[in-house]
Parts: structure tokens; C-alpha cells; sequence
């Protein structure tokens, strides 16, 4: 697809970060966008950003409450969007909503471990599933799946289980590299991208909580997780209180929005570039393509101490 002028878009996750900025991006080039997301009020938000530089005329954005781990609100977000935006078809769909969390099989609960998954996996897979017989009715269609380096390299530091999210984001990008071929086969006028970014500068962090506790407070078990993560870092815990845990792990949420190496508008440009071309897997960052590189170079080596140190002081990573 070289322009998305006059196409339509949907982007799940839309209120903050990567989804926020694909949207304002794709209205800036003349896109009509309908977006989901938990939250009405950071879709509003976006809707606002959208529009503040006058939209052409007759272009639509149009926001839903959806949560794209629950199929049934999904389609309500489809047949919401039939009716606003007056179509039986769409161009675009960015399955791009995401939460962190549920790190360990062992001690994170099972319903936290199982709301990531949902949420990372159950979301892409329903969005896709949802939106087909939209994407099949248009002339030319694209399916952008968002998975992460954490769909090759199933880690994010030596003190911190990943589970979840890793086992989430390699089923996105296996999907999505399977759908290559069924589309090719079956439509072969719709493409697909899976996109894995590095680190990029997003609330995520606390949003992730936000959507797992009703709010970005740590529960009590994440309380007990970080003051561990914290004490195998060296951190001397034993002397900090439960609060100055928690302010620690809310600076944590702060730093990784403000110190990445890859704003969340840098992301959504390489993504959109990257759809144009047609290329099917989309790396964002200078740290993904380093990370893509060195595990290819020695899979073996992925998951010890010294591959990660030497990855960090590469790409000077402060994640983890
Ligand atoms: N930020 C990074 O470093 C990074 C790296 C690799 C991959 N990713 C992936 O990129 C995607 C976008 O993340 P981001 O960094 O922009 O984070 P973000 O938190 O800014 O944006 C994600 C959006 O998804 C929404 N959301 C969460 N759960 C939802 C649900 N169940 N239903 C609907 N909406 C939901 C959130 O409210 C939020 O608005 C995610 O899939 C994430 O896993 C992010």
C-alpha cells in the first residue's frame, strides 16, 4: 500500500504511545482512524491531537471502548464502526494494543499471567479474526501485528521473569509470519507486517498496571516481586519501606517513558514506512537491530548473563 490517503484504519490500543501517534500519523496523511481501547478518556485525548490541525474534509476518527482480549467487544467495535464511519470494508488494521505483566509462572498469580497473554496474544488473534471480512471486502488491505523483540528473545534482564509477555509476542510473530502464506494463497491482496520494536518511550509501564490493578499502584505481590528484582540489582531492600519500593518502581515507569532511545512517534513513522514498503517484519529501534542481530549470531548464548551485559552496554539499554 504506497499512501493511506482516503483509507480507512484500525488501531487498537489507540489512547497513548505507538497506537496514539500511528493514529495521529495516518490522519495527518489523510487516513479516516477508528480506534479501541480501554480507556475513553486517553482516546480522547488522541482524537483531540488528530484534530488540531484541521482535518480534511469528510475524514472521520472515531473512538471505541473495547477491550481486545474479550471477542464479543470486538465485534461491537466492528459494528460500531460499520455504522460511523459508513463502510463494509477497511484497509488497515493495526492490532498494536498491549500490557506487560504476569512475569512468572511461579509467583505472579495465574490470573495476572493469563491477562497479559490475553491481552498480547487473545488480542491480535481476535482483531484479526473480527476484521478479516472487513479487510477482504477492500481493494488492497494490510494486517500489522505488534509483537516486540520479546518475540525473539524471550527475556527482558537476568532479574525479572518474563513469561507472559514472551510467550505472547512469539505467538504473535509466528502467526503472523504464517499468515504470509495463507493470505498469499487465499487473498493475496492483503499483506501483513509483524512489528517488534526495542525500547520505545511509552507509558506502558503504568498503563500495564493501570489495566491489571485498576491502577498504577503495585499490589501487594508486585510489591514483593520488585523489592526481590531489587535486591538481587544489589538495592539494599531490607532497610526500605514498602513506599520507597513502590516510588522506586513508579520512577522505573518514568524513566522508560522519558530515557528511550526511540520515541513512540519515531516508532509509528518507521512502522508506517515500513507498511509502504511492504516489508514484512518491521524492527523499530537501533537496540532491536542489534538484539535481532546478536541472537541470530549465537542463539546458543541468548540467555546467559554475559550476553545480556554485553547487549546492555551495546545498545545502552536501562531496561530490566
Ligand atoms: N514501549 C515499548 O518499549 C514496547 C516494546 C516492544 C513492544 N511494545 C508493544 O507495543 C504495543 C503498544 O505499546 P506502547 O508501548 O505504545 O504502550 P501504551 O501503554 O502507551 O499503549 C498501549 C495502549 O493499549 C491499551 N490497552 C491495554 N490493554 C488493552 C485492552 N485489553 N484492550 C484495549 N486496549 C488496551 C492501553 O490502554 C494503551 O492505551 C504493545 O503491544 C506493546 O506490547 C512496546
Amino acid at each position: 500500500m504506497k499512501d493511506f490517503a482516503g483509507k480507512i484504519a484500525v488501531i487498537t490500543g489507540g489512547g497513548t504511545g505507538m497506537g496514539r501517534e500511528l493514529a495521529r500519523q495516518l490522519v495527518a496523511e489523510g487516513c479516516n482512524v477508528a480506534m479501541c481501547d480501554v480507556s475513553a478518556e486517553n482516546m480522547a485525548e488522541t482524537k483531540r491531537l488528530c484534530e488540531v490541525e484541521k482535518l480534511p474534509q469528510g475524514l472521520r476518527v472515531t473512538t471505541h471502548v473495547a477491550d481486545v482480549s474479550i471477542e464479543d467487544q470486538l465485534k461491537r467495535f466492528r459494528d460500531e464502526l460499520v455504522e460511523q464511519q459508513k463502510t463494509d470494508k477497511i484497509h488497515l488494521l493495526f492490532n498494536n494494543a498491549g500490557i506487560g505483566g504476569g512475569g512468572s509462572i511461579i509467583t505472579s498469580t495465574r490470573e495476572q499471567w493469563e491477562r497479559t497473554f490475553n491481552i498480547c496474544w487473545g488480542g491480535v488473534y481476535y482483531g484479526v479474526r473480527t476484521f478479516l471480512p472487513l479487510l477482504l471486502k477492500a481493494d488492497e488491505a494490510h494486517i500489522v501485528n505488534t509483537s516486540s523483540v520479546n518475540g525473539f528473545w524471550a527475556s527482558i534482564g537476568m532479574g525479572s521473569p518474563h513469561t507472559a509477555y514472551s510467550a505472547a509476542k512469539f505467538a504473535v510473530k509466528g502467526f503472523t509470519e504464517a499468515l504470509i502464506n495463507d493470505l498469499r494463497l487465499n487473498a493475496p491482496h492483503v499483506k501483513c507486517s509483524v512489528v517488534m520494536p526495542g525500547h520505545i518511550g511509552t507509558s506502558i509501564v503504568s498503563n500495564s498496571r493501570k489495566v491489571m490493578n485498576g491502577s498504577d499502584r503495585l499490589s501487594p505481590n508486585e510489591l514483593l516481586q520488585a523489592r526481590q528484582r531489587m535486591k538481587l540489582a544489589g538495592v539494599p531492600v531490607e532497610t526500605m519501606t514498602d513506599a520507597e519500593i513502590e516510588q522506586r518502581a513508579l520512577d522505573r515507569a518514568r524513566t522508560f517513558l522519558e530515557e528511550a532511545p526511540t520515541t513512540a512517534a519515531q516508532a509509528a513513522k518507521i512502522i508506517l514506512d515500513g507498511v509502504k514498503a511492504e516489508r514484512w517484519r518491521i524492527l523499530v529501534g537501533d537496540d532491536a537491530h542489534k538484539l535481532d542481530a546478536r541472537v541470530r549470531q549465537a542463539p546458543d548464548e541468548a540467555y546467559s548473563p554475559q550476553f545480556y551485559e554485553s547487549f546492555v552496554k551495546e545498545a545502552g539499554w536501562k531496561v530490566g
